[in-house]
């Protein structure tokens, strides 16, 4: 059963076009086929675990349901752990668990374990492996109390934690996860990234995550994809992507006293003062080392620290390098790019030196 291949999700140039039909006026329709994955190419290994991102529409979805047999793709192929899910849904459900955040796969009106006891014999799990996957998932989910409580009655996070259970009862090789930390406190959010990096870790569960929280991504994958018009933009290591968009990372410097902007090599560059605190943006991927070290060389330094260049800002910069959004100045300083505030600074870098 677990051959060599087993694990891996591929797909070569899968397509998915839904037609639609748009009522454009009395008794008038108009036919419009919608592609929303565009020649999609990609594998993942077994035990990795991979984020999914884009933008609302992007596609995600579609290609998540493609992976589990809800949809047959357009065009192209598609395999997981050997098998072509729109062919053979049934053998795949065994083998994968999915958790679409939106949705749940819980009976409504009963009690939590009901589902489980469904799951059980739908899954045709053994008896002691569906005890021990229990007994484990309820311990680590922190389902204990809520066995008993109609899915209804539970909160989201608490249903949350409900679903990924029932995901994985059946042991399954590979989970897709669509948008699990939707709608969760910062809380029940640690629980879920904690759980799902020792199931990876521990278990050698293969996942694909889906999310628009990047902090799940930044937490929990090494490996990410990002997808935009059905069309795979990026795919690679997150630190890769920060390259990828050109992305910087700001230098905080305290000195001894209030001094004029410190001169640094370009492309460094002072984007804010604030009496003896300086803010410094340099490029990503470069060593803040020599930067440091000049800086140290030449003036009274006391403290400093780096910040890392937020991760949406950086895929905002790459989906759109040229869009200046002239009606989106809520964030950001008017003319100023859309993603290019270093760090969390508030002040626009106009005002930085006066
Ligand atoms: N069943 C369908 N019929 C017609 N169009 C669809 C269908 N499902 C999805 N689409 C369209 O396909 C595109 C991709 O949708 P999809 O749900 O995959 O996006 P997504 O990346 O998951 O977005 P989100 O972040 O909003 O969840 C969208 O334009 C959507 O309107
Ligand atoms: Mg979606």
């Amino acid at each position: 059963m677990t051959g060599s291949e087993s694990g891996f999700i591929e797909l070569d140039g899968v397509e998915k076009v839904f037609e639609v039909r748009r009522k454009t006026g009395f008794m008038k329709r108009e036919r419009r086929q919608v592609r929303a994955v565009d020649s999609i190419s990609f594998r993942v290994a077994s035990g990795e675990m991979v984020g999914y991102i884009g933008p609302n529409g992007a596609g995600k979805s579609t290609t998540i349901k493609m992976l589990t047999g809800i949809l047959t793709p357009s065009a192209g192929r598609v395999r997981v752990a050997g098998i072509d899910p729109s062919r053979d849904r049934i053998r795949l459900a065994h083998r994968i668990g999915v958790v679409f955040g939106q949705r749940t796969t819980l009976w409504w009106d009963l009690p939590l374990i009901d589902s489980y006891r469904l799951m059980h014999r739908m899954y045709r799990i053994p008896d002691a492996r569906y005890r021990e996957n229990l007994d484990r998932l309820v311990e680590l989910l922190g389902l204990a109390d809520l066995l008993d409580v109609p899915v209804r009655q539970l909160s989201l996070g608490q249903r949350m934690r409900g679903d990924i259970a029932a995901a994985l009862l059946h042991d399954p090789e590979v989970l897709y996860l669509d948008e699990p930390t939707i709608g969760l406190d910062v809380v029940s959010k640690a629980k879920v990234r904690e759980f799902l990096r020792e199931l990876n870790a521990e278990r050698g569960t293969t996942v694909l995550l889906t999310t628009h929280d990047l902090q799940d991504i930044e937490q929990l994958c090494k490996r990410v994809m990002v997808i935009d018009h059905g069309r795979l933009m990026y795919d690679g290591p997150l630190t890769g992507l920060h390259e990828a968009g050109e992305s910087e990372r700001t230098l905080v410097v305290d000195l001894e006293r209030e001094l004029p902007p410190i001169e640094a090599p370009a492309p460094a560059r002072v984007v804010r003062v604030d009496g003896p605190r300086q803010w410094l943006a340099f490029p990503a991927a470069e060593s803040a080392a020599p930067l440091v070290a000049g800086i140290a060389a030449r003036y009274p330094l006391v403290d400093l620290s780096v910040r890392e260049p937020d991760i949406e800002a950086v895929i905002a910069k790459m989906l759109h390098p040229r869009e200046e959004k002239p009606g989106d100045t809520s964030r950001d300083a008017p003319g100023q790019a859309a993603g290019n505030t270093p760090g969390d600074a508030p002040n626009p870098p106009e005002r930085a030196t006066t």
